[in-house]
């Protein structure tokens, strides 16, 4: 397995992460609770010992099922990746999302951010966390301030590692002294980080953790207009699945389809492993919900691309015309 560096923290981790989202059900049209603890145990045992998870992932039930997962092994094997700013027991200025009924709202006050990650102990069985990142920016917060409270989190030994979640360039760069790693969406069909964040990550030595790297599901491949998405999963209705962009990543994809298919590996595994040789990008986090996509995720940090290969996909990526011209077409 393909190990990286979280930035200058001292850890280092699979290359591969297990994406901690869907198995909390929410926003993916629930979940099955062994499936999903199986899954995770499928991914440690296939060499993956990043997870990232999320208190707002199944409003604590993904955190929960990863402690229930990790229970029994060597806390020092496994990377615990959690974050902090979304709440849903209490309201403040910024409304996040209003969702399955519950009002999501951000904040990153200091004395918020400590309970939330008390709280993270508590449904992940852990007494620190190994990355701790803001999940999104608090529009009342100095970004800057809440950089250097999660460092003083880090100075107490609470947690190891600090980032940010969907941040600015300027958030980034005004805090990157302070950061070990940013997380951002960024995938084939999503790059816009690439000129972005994405340098600042290298520049500074930050970790870039690619979240969404298969796009959902997109970049399978498997995804056709026959596939029906219950109405609680993000992707039903949703215009990144329209028939008209469906056809369009068949399209893109052909060529590493083909390249798979010679390979005699699945598509998603290719694209992972493409995704992890992009400039800069450290980590993919791939969401995963059950054993089988566990180890298909898993096996795409054993993959070594050779230069002709990598160009197929560059060529492929490059003839993406980007979700929002499709859209506005
Ligand atoms: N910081 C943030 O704001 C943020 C935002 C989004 C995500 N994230 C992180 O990034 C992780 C991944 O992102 P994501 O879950 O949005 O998207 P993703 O990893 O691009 O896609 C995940 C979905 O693709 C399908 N899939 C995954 N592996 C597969 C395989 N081998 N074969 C077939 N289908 C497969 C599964 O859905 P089906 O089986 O239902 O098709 C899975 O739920 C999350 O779990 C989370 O940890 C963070």
């Amino acid at each position: 397995m393909l190990k990286r560096s979280i930035g200058t923290s001292g850890i280092e981790s699979s290359a591969v992460a297990f994406g901690a989202w869907a198995i909390g059900g929410w926003k993916w049209g629930g979940s099955d609770a062994e499936a999903s603890v199986a899954a995770i145990r499928a991914s440690l045992d296939s060499g993956v010992n990043l997870i990232d998870t999320a208190p707002v992932y199944g409003f604590g039930l993904s955190e929960e099922l990863v402690g229930k997962a990790i229970a029994g092994r060597p806390r020092e094997d496994i990377i615990v990746a959690t974050k902090c700013g979304l709440v849903w027991d209490r309201e403040t200025p910024t409304l996040h999302a209003n969702s399955e009924g519950r009002d999501i709202y951000r904040t990153l006050e200091p004395q918020s951010i400590r309970a939330e990650l008390l709280a993270s102990f508590k449904r992940l069985g852990v007494d620190y966390v190994d990355l701790y990142q803001t999940h999104w920016p608090d529009p009342e917060a100095d970004m800057r301030a809440v950089a250097e409270a999660m460092h003083a989190l880090k100075a107490e030994g609470l947690v190891r590692a600090i980032g940010f979640c969907n941040a600015s360039l300027d958030q980034l760069t005004a805090s990157a002294d302070l950061l070990d790693c940013d997380q951002e969406r960024y995938s084939l069909l999503d790059r816009k980080r690439d000129s972005d964040n994405l340098p600042v990550c290298q520049s500074e030595e930050l970790a870039f953790l690619a979240y969404s790297p298969i796009a959902q599901g997109l970049l399978t491949g498997r995804i056709d207009s026959k596939r029906e998405f219950p109405e609680s999963d993000l992707r039903h209705g949703n215009p990144r699945f329209a028939p008209r962009v469906l056809d369009a990543v068949q399209a893109v994809l052909a060529p590493v389809k083909a390249l798979a298919r010679d390979r005699g590996v699945p598509t998603e595994r290719l694209v992972l492993a493409w995704t992890l040789a992009q400039p800069g990008v450290s980590h993919v986090l791939a969401g995963t919900r059950n054993v089988e996509q566990a180890e298909a995720n898993a096996a795409a940090g054993e993959l070594v691309l050779h230069a002709e290969e990598l160009d197929v996909i560059d060529h492929a990526a490059a003839a993406w015309p980007g979700f929002e011209s499709l859209l506005q077409a």
